[in-house]
């Protein structure tokens, strides 16, 4: 099966088992606007639970907080939204429509790229063992040449978003015989800057109403609220505070389903620092939050690091940890390093200190940044799409047939456990909902007593529920259940009272920070 037609697959499987609705669905939807199910709301609650409790409980210095999505307008000019917050846009003549310019041109590039990678897999292939890498892609022709033109359009690219100019960055696509994806023409209009914010208006009659803007980042709450949570939580320098919350942004093109939203859910830790340590600190963060990915087992090849070339108008380093989606490693989190950038803008734009006194160094200064920032959305996906997975097996009868299992981390299972009994008669069905209400209090559990058994395994395979119970006449005897697994389908017999540690074994999210820390 081909990557594009797993992902139809994953799409289509997120709407029938309850996971991702498209907004207003039965008015046609609106573009790029999800909605979450009723199994979508439980995993992506969990994810945000899972990063949340990582950044608080595992930090004594981090705090979270949960600020207004209205801000004054005057942040957005501060943090310089207003001015800069801007895509470049062209549109393709023929098939009318839109692009990011700068999506076009990286794009190009990967292809570029892709085509080294199959060179070097090649060469692999060819020389085994004796396969030097850094020497092959430092001698051979074709590979120097590719990289050569990568070079050449990236800083080309990089000069004209400086200078901003938008005449150099078409010239670029034309250059390079960049087409439109659709209509496969070269017929493009000029590049224009778009203002990614959406704005409506604040107050009840609209002739007095100011323009407010809702947030592109959830970023600025903690900004404007750094002063108060370090006064009154008496935190002192390193400290970070996390924030959940919705953000907003009219992205010109909205595609691959939740990768790209209007309406979206960012994570966002600020960790403020003395000036002068941003490097170490920045790494610090690089490390742990690419460990936060790891440890949750969708593979260790799906994640990589890519450093920004272009800086955000605020940014001193920058780097995102790509995840390998189904149309190719795209960016998952951003790690920033923000220096004084905003904290400073908004001393200067609120007339306010925004200062730290510092008792080591006997000074005030304001604290340089560094931020970590991850899409709730992006991890969904990621989580979903991997998690994915139809296999064959075999029956007792001999056929074969289809499994659709989704193998989410069990952490982040919507639902932990099934408990099912075998029949609906003969006291079962009590005794299951015994059972259920021994674990109810600790994990989210379902009780299903339709279908046959086999069916109701499948049913809770397609939404990655990690453990199935079932309750049958032994149960009535001896006070123990099958146990099955949902990723090997193995069975066993265990006691109703070794239920509870058994299954928070797997889905607590202590083990995993473990890992972590
Ligand atoms: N405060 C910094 C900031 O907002 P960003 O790289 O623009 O940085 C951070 O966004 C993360 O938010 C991204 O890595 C991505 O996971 C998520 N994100 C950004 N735009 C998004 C969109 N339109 N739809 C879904 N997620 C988005």
């Amino acid at each position: 099966m081909s990557t594009a037609d797993k992902f139809k697959k994953v799409i289509a499987h997120a709407k029938e088992y309850g996971f991702v609705f498209q907004s207003s669905e039965i008015y046609d939807g609106l573009s790029a606007v999800y909605d979450y199910g009723q199994n979508g709301s439980e995993l992506k609650n969990n994810i945000k639970r899972y990063w949340l409790d990582s950044m608080v409980k595992l930090h004594e210095n981090i705090v979270g907080i949960d600020s207004a999505i209205f801000m004054h307008p005057t942040v957005w000019k501060a943090s310089g939204h207003v001015g800069a917050f801007n895509d470049p846009l062209i549109d393709n003549k023929d098939s009318k429509k839109r692009y990011r310019a700068d999506v076009l041109i990286e794009d190009f590039v990967e292809k570029i790229n892709q085509k080294i990678n199959k060179d070097i897999a090649k060469a692999k292939k060819r020389f085994g063992d004796a396969f030097n890498e850094e020497e092959f892609r430092s001698t051979n022709g074709r590979v120097i040449e590719r990289q050569k033109k990568i070079d050449e359009i990236l800083n080309r690219f990089k000069t004209a978003m400086e200078n901003n100019d938008l005449a150099e960055v078409k010239q670029i696509i034309i250059d390079n015989g960049i087409t439109c994806p659709v209509s496969g023409s070269k017929n493009w209009t000029d590049v224009r800057q778009f203002n990614l914010m959406f704005d409506t208006k604040l107050g009840s009659v609209s002739e007095d109403a100011d323009i407010i803007y809702l947030r592109p980042e959830t970023a600025q709450g903690i900004f404007v609220n750094y002063l108060n949570v370090q006064k009154t939580g008496r935190m002192k320098l390193p400290f970070g505070i996390a924030q959940i919350g919705k953000a907003f942004r009219n992205e010109i093109v909205a595609r691959q389903f939740i990768f790209r939203m209007r309406e979206f859910e960012q994570m966002e830790m600020q960790f403020f620092i003395r000036p002068g340590e941003e490097d170490k600190w920045f790494d610090y963060w690089k490390d742990l939050r690419m460990k936060w990915h790891k440890v949750l087992g969708l593979g260790e090849e799906k994640y990589r690091f890519h450093d920004h070339e272009n800086l955000a108008h605020y940014a001193k380093a920058a780097t995102d940890i790509e995840f390998e989606f189904p149309f190719g490693f795209k960016e998952l989190e951003g790690i920033h390093s923000r220096t004084d950038f905003d904290l400073s803008q908004h001393q200067e734009f609120s007339g306010k200190k925004l200062q730290y006194f510092d008792p080591e160094l006997n000074e005030s200064y304001v604290p340089y940044v560094i931020e970590t920032s991850i899409g709730v959305d992006r991890m969904f996906l990621s989580v979903l799409a991997t998690a994915f997975e139809e296999e064959q097996i075999k029956k007792e009868n001999g056929k074969t047939e289809t499994r659709t299992v989704l193998r989410i981390p069990p952490a982040l299972a919507p639902v932990k456990a099934a408990i099912l009994p075998l029949m609906k008669k003969d006291g079962l069905p009590e005794k299951a909902r015994e059972v259920l209400n021994e674990l109810k209090y600790d994990f989210n559990c379902q009780y299903e007593e339709k279908d046959s058994i086999g069916k109701r395994y499948r049913r809770q395979d397609a939404i990655g529920t990690p453990f199935c119970i079932t309750v049958d006449h032994q149960t009535l005897e001896d006070n123990t259940v099958t146990l099955r697994y949902r990723d090997t389908m193995e069975q066993e017999r265990v006691a109703i009272s070794k239920l509870n540690s058994l299954i928070d074994e797997k889905v607590n999210f202590k083990n995993l920070f473990k890992k972590i820390n």
